[in-house]
């Protein structure tokens, strides 16, 4: 079972909408990204134009929803959400276009698990601001063509590969969100902290920080567990040693693994000898869903270089032989697999 406090694919709560950051200005990292958006904001305003379609993708937790939001805000406009797989019918989606006003944002969330066949209807609604629609049924039915005000369309995703190429051509900016490093990290511990009113140190959020896998959701879940920790055990107030054990009675570690994080790592040189193995196998053998593996947790375990992706499957590295106190097989198996 998914736990819910690390796991950053639970459903938004109203706690995690409570910390959201509203503004560009208090949404810590992804400069890059952010410098982007800011400018083509402020250039559509100039013009007095509407924006253009945004694709944000990237791992679970790192603040797709809350740019969406944020980007509405900075241009004034109403932001109405939908997702994916929420969308059954063309007629959903003709209901949701029809309904917007100039300048208006429709968020997308889940962007790649649109069907088909919706997601070519909506190619004519993000390119030339039209739909068809059928009207009747029987010998009698007939397409209608239906101009819409012209919106900005953004759609968030997971999963960029599984976005369709004509699909992602019709966005005028794609933006990839990264892991967060540390230090936009602890600012947003600090933030979020000061939203809940809670005492903490530096050094105390840097220990959140550093074990929230660089993912602001579990920022935000690990400090409101850290909060209750203090209050019942350190008269709440959060130290480095408080979050330390803290997490710890969470069984989440100093590197930040999870239960489940462990779990991959040990199979994978437990039970199959470090690799290579397919995600379906590796997965059974962690307990967990192979879509979640490969979304949730391997993302992150490969960008810190515990395991990578290869053509043959995954492979473990010398950090994941580090981390269990065992010596890396003789064979240099990081060059192994190229
Ligand atoms: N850069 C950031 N600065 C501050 N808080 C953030 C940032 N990014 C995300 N968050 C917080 O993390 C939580 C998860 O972000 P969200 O936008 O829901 O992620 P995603 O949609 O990518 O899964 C939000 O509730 C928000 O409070
Ligand atoms: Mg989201």
């Amino acid at each position: 079972m998914p736990d819910p406090i690390s796991n950053p694919e639970a459903p938004d709560t109203p706690f995690d909408i409570s910390l959201r950051p509203p503004l560009f200005e208090e949404f810590s990292g992804q400069e890059k990204t952010i410098e982007r958006l800011q400018l083509m904001v402020e250039a559509a305003k100039m013009r007095d134009d509407v924006l253009q379609h945004i694709l944000l993708s990237g791992p679970p937790g790192l603040g797709k929803t809350t740019l969406a939001y944020i980007i509405g805000n900075a241009v004034g406009a109403e932001v109405k959400t939908t997702s994916g797989p929420m969308i059954e019918k063309a007629g959903d989606l003709a209901g949701l276009l029809t309904n917007l006003q100039r300048g208006d944002v429709l968020f997308i969330d889940e962007i790649h698990r649109l069907q088909p066949a919706i997601e070519e209807y909506l190619y004519p609604a993000m390119e030339d601001f039209k739909v068809d629609i059928l009207i009747d049924q029987g010998p009698s039915a007939r397409a209608v063509r239906l101009h819409l005000a012209k919106f900005t369309l953004i759609g968030a995703t997971t999963r960029a590969g599984m976005i369709s190429a004509p699909l992602r051509s019709r966005f005028g900016m794609n933006c990839r969100l990264d892991y967060y490093d540390i230090g936009p990290l602890t600012k947003i511990v600090l933030r979020s902290a000061g939203l809940i009113g809670v005492e903490i140190d530096e050094p105390g959020a840097l220990e959140i920080a550093r074990r929230s896998r660089g993912t602001p959701r579990i920022v935000n879940n690990y400090l409101r567990w850290v909060r209750d920790f203090a209050q019942v055990r350190a008269q709440g107030h959060i130290t480095r040693d408080v979050a330390a054990a803290a997490l710890t009675m969470l069984d989440v570690d100093e590197d930040g693994f999870d239960e489940m994080d462990k779990r991959i790592i040990e199979s994978l040189i437990m039970k199959f000898d470090g690799g290579p193995v397919g995600v379906n196998a590796l997965a059974v053998a962690a307990g967990e869903e192979p879509g979640t593996l490969e979304e949730v947790h391997e993302p992150y375990l490969i960008m810190q270089g515990y395991l990578k992706r290869t053509p043959q499957g995954r492979v473990a590295l010398t950090r994941a032989y580090r981390k269990l106190g065992l010596e890396s097989p003789g064979r240099a198996q990081d060059e192994l697999f190229q």
